[in-house]
Formats: C-alpha cells, sequence, structure tokens
C-alpha cells in the first residue's frame, strides 16, 4: 500500500487538530454589549464579567509607554470606580473602561457603546468602547480589546503599546488572552444533527410521498400514503428477516447443539 498504517493516524491526528488550533476568522459582528458573532461562532464574555458593582474584572492595567496611567475593564456589566472628593475628574460611574491618572478618573469606555468589528490585519475581532466627549480633544476616548483566544487563560488583559492619537481621540489598545475569546459554535451534537436531517428527510418524503399520489396518480383515501403497500407488509418484512437470522445463527453459531439437532 502507498500509504503506511502509522501515516494514516497522523493523518487522522492532523485532520482532528487543524481545525482546532488554525481557525482564521473573517467576520466579527456586534451581538450585545457582552457577544460577538463570528463566522466561528460566537464570542460571548459573559462568564469572564463580574456582576454590576464597584469592582471591575480587571483593575488597574498599567499603559505601556504612558506613565501613571492605568486602566481598568469590567466586560459586560457596568461598575463604578468611587473617586475623591479632590478629584477634578470623576467619570467612571456605570461604565465599561475607566482610565486612571493619579486621582483622576476619566471615562474611556461605556457598556453601551460595546462595538465588534474585525481587524482584517491581525485577523481578530476587536471589542470598542467609546467614552465621554473631553472639551480639550472634542473627541471621545476609545478602548479597543483584541479578543486572542487561548485556552489556558481564563482571563488576562494585556496593554499593547501607548494610547495614540487618532484624529484627535486617544484610543487606548488592548489585548485579552482568555478562553472566553474562543468563538463557539452552539453545541449540537452529532447524534442531534443526524435525527435532525433523517427527521427533515422523512417529512420530506412523506409530504412529497403524498402530494404525488393525489395530485399525479389521483389516490384518495390511505392510498395517497406514500409506498403504502411496502409499509403495510414492513412490520411482516420484520419479522421474516428475524426469523430468518435466527435460522441461519441457529445453523452456523450454534455449535455442537444445533449438530446434535440435525443427528
Ligand atoms: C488592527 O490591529 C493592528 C495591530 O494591533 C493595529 O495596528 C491596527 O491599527 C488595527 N486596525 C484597525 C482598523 O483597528
Amino acid at each position: 500500500m502507498w500509504v503506511s498504517e502509522n501515516n494514516w493516524i497522523s493523518i487522522f491526528i492532523v485532520y482532528i487538530h487543524v481545525p482546532t488550533v488554525v481557525w482564521t476568522l473573517s467576520q466579527c459582528i456586534t451581538e450585545s454589549d457582552c457577544k460577538c458573532s463570528t463566522d466561528e461562532g460566537t464570542i460571548d464574555l459573559s462568564q469572564l464579567a463580574l456582576p454590576a458593582s464597584s469592582a471591575p474584572r480587571f483593575k488597574d492595567v498599567a499603559v505601556k509607554g504612558v506613565e501613571g496611567l492605568s486602566v481598568s475593564w469590567n466586560p459586560c456589566n457596568k461598575w463604578t470606580k468611587p473617586s475623591s472628593p479632590s478629584s477634578q475628574y470623576k467619570d467612571c460611574e456605570n461604565i465599561a473602561a475607566c482610565g486612571t491618572i493619579l486621582t483622576n478618573n476619566f471615562d474611556i469606555g461605556q457598556q453601551e457603546t460595546a462595538e465588534c468589528y474585525f481587524n482584517t490585519t491581525v485577523e481578530r475581532c476587536v471589542l470598542a468602547f467609546t467614552g465621554k466627549v473631553y472639551l480639550d480633544t472634542e473627541q471621545s476616548p476609545k478602548t479597543f480589546i483584541t479578543l486572542e483566544c487561548d485556552s489556558s487563560e481564563e482571563g488576562q488583559l494585556e496593554s499593547i503599546g501607548p494610547s495614540e492619537k487618532v484624529d484627535d481621540s486617544a484610543h487606548f489598545p488592548f489585548k485579552l488572552h482568555s478562553k472566553y475569546a474562543c468563538p463557539r459554535k452552539s453545541s449540537l451534537s452529532a447524534g442531534s444533527v443526524l435525527i435532525i436531517v433523517f427527521g427533515s428527510l422523512l417529512l420530506a418524503y412523506i409530504v412529497a410521498g403524498i402530494l404525488f399520489n393525489k395530485f399525479h396518480r389521483g389516490a384518495t383515501g390511505k392510498e395517497v400514503i406514500p409506498n403504502i403497500n411496502f409499509w403495510m407488509d414492513f412490520p411482516l418484512l420484520v419479522k421474516d428477516g428475524v426469523a430468518f437470522s435466527y435460522q441461519f445463527c441457529k445453523k452456523t453459531c450454534g455449535g455442537k447443539r444445533s449438530s446434535y439437532e440435525s443427528i
């Protein structure tokens, strides 16, 4: 044979592993504040999120390249960061992402503004939030979170590079490494798919058969049922089949006892 047994095993293993390791995305659409739908299934961050409260899931992540700036983020649910009375900016009430410099809290992303989009350069889903308009920039700051599927991580938020100014608005790029960032298909087992397919075929067979018999053959009454004679004989055929197998087995697999009987 041109392929040895070991090669078959490798081919089998590669075939099983390729779809789980090298999934490539080609779209990312907002489904809710908390979910992005992709061509590989839905990314749902709800299991990562802390409930609405004063605690974010990711607290005080230092922003790379910006001295003294840290960002806190909670996916899905609003949270509030308490501000001290002396703070000039106290803007982190019921938000998604909060930027903090010294005692000042800046709104850099509200939960309602969550938007999923596809970054074609990195071929990943990005979850973006827009914050409040600040007078000195006249643009809203934005938080971008690239969703990186990592089945070995519960959740880790990484600052990727300093904030950039794009069209006068500050952009804060992050990457979330998490198993909840993996797209998941609604889980239908192979068995249920088989049942659905078989059920649909059966229904199509019955409906098409009835229509054909009624309108093409002009059948009436129970004669409209497709292959009625076959189905009426069906229990008999099954009975014959079972009886035949039984007789056959009695002769061939019965061993000593059957040969004793045949004497
Ligand atoms: C896509 O991601 C790359 C790398 O993080 C970034 O440089 C680029 O600006 C992103 N593009 C868009 C449209 O967000």
